[in-house]
């Protein structure tokens, strides 16, 4: 007999968002099992996952979303019986490049899996959920004014976003036309701990800290609404524990601020940290060429899940940044075991001639 009470499937947990989802889990419910499935790509670590590693309720398995004979193998050996589905290609600028890539992993990956959460489970039972993880990017882009609800229609405007919207839609298909238990959540942009340098805040954290230009996309007035990634995982485990099954939750801080604010609030934060002179870093600011399609604004309106779950975040920006950099500071071996090799010629091919 089972020994937990559930045992769910975490796809892309050695991700930035996926391993701060898998610690709240494996630490807060001893009673569950959690199966941590992830392809460990360029954006997958298992170095941020170090302090759970013997964990009893806590088990790797390296694999691909894509690979349906692995899916079966892994849903057959551990009896899953809930998903939550992370993984994903999730830099835009990556997803313009390589399109392909993103509907690969994005689109067929998640169909893959849901073709075997489908194939393996009592489809009338609603211990059996999955719940897929989705971007606010999928809206679209905003003017000045607005905000993003759970109605607003899609309109996806990059090949990352669109590949999000597509793997959303199935996800839908699937609960309207088979009768699967779903959950989606659609959450702004993360910061945090273990991010992968190649996202706005870590990277500019990374240059400043090398003296390195701090590439500014256009004219760094595009706002996006940050949350910490603590607080979307918390948001993601009230929904998957409270949420109705079948609904769409919005999750965000209400913590908008143009780009431009951003990096001049690490500078700040660096600076002062590193003993430099006020404002040193300020000169690295470095304004290039914009990226194609770059969406100007996003901002969520995450009301639904306050008044229904009572959720709220914890932090600001402010504290949630400063913590942030507080980390990046105190883990400097961390970056450096990533900034070699394929990111040293992904960053040449991203960033030279701008
Ligand atoms: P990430 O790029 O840091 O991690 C993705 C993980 O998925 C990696 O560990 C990678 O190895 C794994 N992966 C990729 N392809 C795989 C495959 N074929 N099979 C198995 N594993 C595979 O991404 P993240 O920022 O942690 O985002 C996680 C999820 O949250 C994504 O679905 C993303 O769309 C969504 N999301 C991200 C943000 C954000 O700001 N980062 C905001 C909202 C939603
Ligand atoms: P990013 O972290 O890539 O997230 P997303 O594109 O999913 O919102 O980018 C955040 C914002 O920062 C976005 O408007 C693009 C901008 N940006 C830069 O100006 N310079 C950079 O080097 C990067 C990576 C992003």
């Amino acid at each position: 007999m089972n020994q937990f009470k559930k045992t769910i499937l975490i796809t892309g947990g050695a991700g930035f968002i996926g391993s701060h989802l898998v610690r709240l889990f494996v630490n807060k419910y001893p009673e569950y099992k959690i199966v941590n499935l992830d392809k460990l790509t360029y954006a997958g670590n298992l170095d941020n996952l170090k302090d759970i590693e013997g964990r009893s309720n806590y088990e790797f398995v390296k694999g691909d979303i894509c690979n349906q004979t692995e899916l079966q193998k892994i849903f057959s050996d551990h009896k899953i019986d809930n998903v939550i589905h992370l993984a994903a290609e999730s830099h835009v600028d990556r997803s313009i490049s390589n399109p392909l890539e993103f509907v690969q992993t994005n689109v067929i990956g998640t169909v893959n899996l849901l073709n075997t959460a489908k194939n393996n489970w009592n489809i009338e039972s609603s211990e059996n959920i999955f719940y897929h993880v989705s971007t606010d990017e999928v809206y679209g882009s905003l003017g000045e004014e607005g905000l993003f609800l759970e109605t607003t229609p899609y309109d996806p405007r990059s090949p990352y976003s669109a590949s999000k919207a597509s793997s959303d839609h199935f996800v839908r298909a699937y609960q309207e036309t088979y009768g699967l238990n779903i959950k989606i959540s659609n959450c702004s942009n993360n910061y945090g701990s273990h991010q992968f340098p190649e996202k706005l805040i870590p990277l500019i954290i990374n240059n400043i800290l090398n003296k390195k230009p701090l590439p500014i996309y256009g004219k760094g007035d595009n706002v996006r609404d940050w949350l910490h990634v603590v607080d979307h995982a918390e948001a993601i485990d009230l929904i998957f524990h409270q949420g109705k099954i079948g609904e769409t939750f919005n999750i965000g801080g209400h913590n908008e601020r143009k780009n431009i604010e951003i990096v001049k609030l690490l500078i700040d934060l660096v600076d002062e940290k590193l003993n430099r002179d006020k404002g040193e870093s300020l000169n690295l600011i470095t304004y290039v060429k914009d990226r194609a399609g770059h969406d100007q604004r996003y901002a969520i309106d995450a009301e639904k899940l306050k008044t229904n779950l009572g959720w709220t975040p914890r932090y600001t920006v402010e504290q949630g940044i400063e913590k942030t950099v507080e980390w990046y500071l105190n883990n400097m071996e961390w970056v450096e075991n990533i900034v070699s090799g394929d990111y040293l010629n992904y960053y040449e091919n991203q960033y030279v001639d701008r």
